[in-house]
C-alpha cells in the first residue's frame, strides 16, 4: 500500500461503474470495502482480491444489513477515508402513471434510503476519527430531467439537496459532495440510452479519470456540486 493508502468503501461494486473503481482503487494501492447484492460477483471479487480488500452481499436498501455490514468491516478496519455511495437503480423507461407502486419504491429505496442507510452506519466512525470524504452518486438527471426517468430523476434530484444539507452538518476536515459520474456504458445506461449507449466511455476509461479525481477530494470541496470531468462522457 502507499504511504498515503486510503481506504475506500464503495457499495455496488458487482458491475458498472463501481466494479470499474474497485479494480482502479486496488490497483493503485488502497483497500476497497466492497458490497453489492449479486452473491457470484461478490464470491468472484473475494476470490480475485483477498485481504485487506473485504466484500460483502449487503443490499444498501435493507437497513439492518447494511448495519450488521458497518459493525463487522469496523472491527477489522479503521473507518473510510472515501465513502463511494455509487450502488443506483433506474426505473425502466416509463411514463409516470405507468410505473407501478413497487418499482417507484424500489428506485426510492435503493438510490435514496440505500445511501442514508450507509451513512447512518458508517458515519460515527468517520465522526470519531473528524476527517473522511462521502461522495453520494448524482447523476446529469440529478440537475436536468427526462422523459420516462421520473422515478430516478427524483431520487438524484433529492440526493443533490440531501447531500448539500448534509455538508452544513460536518465539521470542519470532512467533506459530502453530489457528484454527477457522466454518462458511461453500464447495464443501466443501456437500459435507457438503449444502442447508443455503445459511444459513450467504458466504465473502465471512466475509471482511469475518476479514481484520481475522487483521491483528490478533501474538506475544501465540501458542499461543491462535482461532475467527473471524462471527455465524451459529459456531451
Ligand atoms: N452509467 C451512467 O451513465 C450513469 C450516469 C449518471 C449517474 N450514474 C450513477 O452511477 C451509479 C452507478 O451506476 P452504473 O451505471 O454503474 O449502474 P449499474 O451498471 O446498473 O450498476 C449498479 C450497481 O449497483 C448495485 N446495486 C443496485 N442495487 C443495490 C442494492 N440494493 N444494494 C447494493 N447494491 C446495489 C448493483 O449490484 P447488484 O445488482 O449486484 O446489487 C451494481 O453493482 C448509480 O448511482 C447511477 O445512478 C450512472
Amino acid at each position: 500500500m502507499p504511504a498515503n493508502g486510503k481506504i475506500v468503501l464503495i457499495t455496488g461494486v458487482t458491475r458498472g461503474l463501481g466494479r470499474a473503481m474497485a479494480e482502479e482503487f486496488i490497483r493503485l494501492g488502497h483497500t476497497v470495502l466492497g458490497c453489492g447484492r449479486s452473491p457470484d460477483e461478490i464470491s468472484g471479487l473475494k476470490e480475485k482480491f483477498g485481504s485487506p480488500h473485504d466484500f460483502e452481499g449487503v443490499d444498501v436498501a435493507v437497513d439492518e444489513q447494511v448495519a450488521a455490514w458497518a459493525k463487522r468491516i469496523l472491527q477489522s478496519h479503521c473507518a473510510p477515508d472515501l465513502l463511494l455511495n455509487n450502488a443506483g437503480l433506474i426505473n425502466r423507461n416509463a411514463r409516470l402513471w405507468e410505473i407501478g407502486a413497487r418499482e417507484f419504491s424500489d428506485v426510492v429505496d435503493v438510490n435514496l434510503k440505500g445511501v442514508v442507510n450507509v451513512i447512518r452506519h458508517f458515519m460515527p466512525e468517520m465522526l470519531k476519527r473528524g476527517s473522511g470524504v462521502i461522495v453520494n452518486f448524482s447523476s446529469g438527471w440529478g440537475r436536468s430531467t427526462a422523459a420516462e426517468v421520473a422515478p430516478y430523476c427524483a431520487t438524484k434530484w433529492a440526493i443533490e439537496g440531501l447531500t448539500l444539507a448534509l455538508a452544513q452538518e460536518l465539521p470542519p476536515g470532512m467533506a459530502a459532495v453530489p457528484l454527477n459520474p457522466g454518462i458511461i456504458n453500464t447495464d443501466m445506461l443501456r437500459s435507457c440510452f438503449g444502442g447508443s449507449a455503445s459511444s459513450y466511455p467504458t466504465p473502465q476509461e471512466w475509471a482511469k479519470i475518476a479514481v484520481p479525481f475522487l483521491l483528490k477530494l478533501g474538506p475544501s470541496d465540501n458542499g461543491k456540486p462535482l461532475t467527473v470531468p471524462v471527455r465524451g462522457a459529459n456531451d
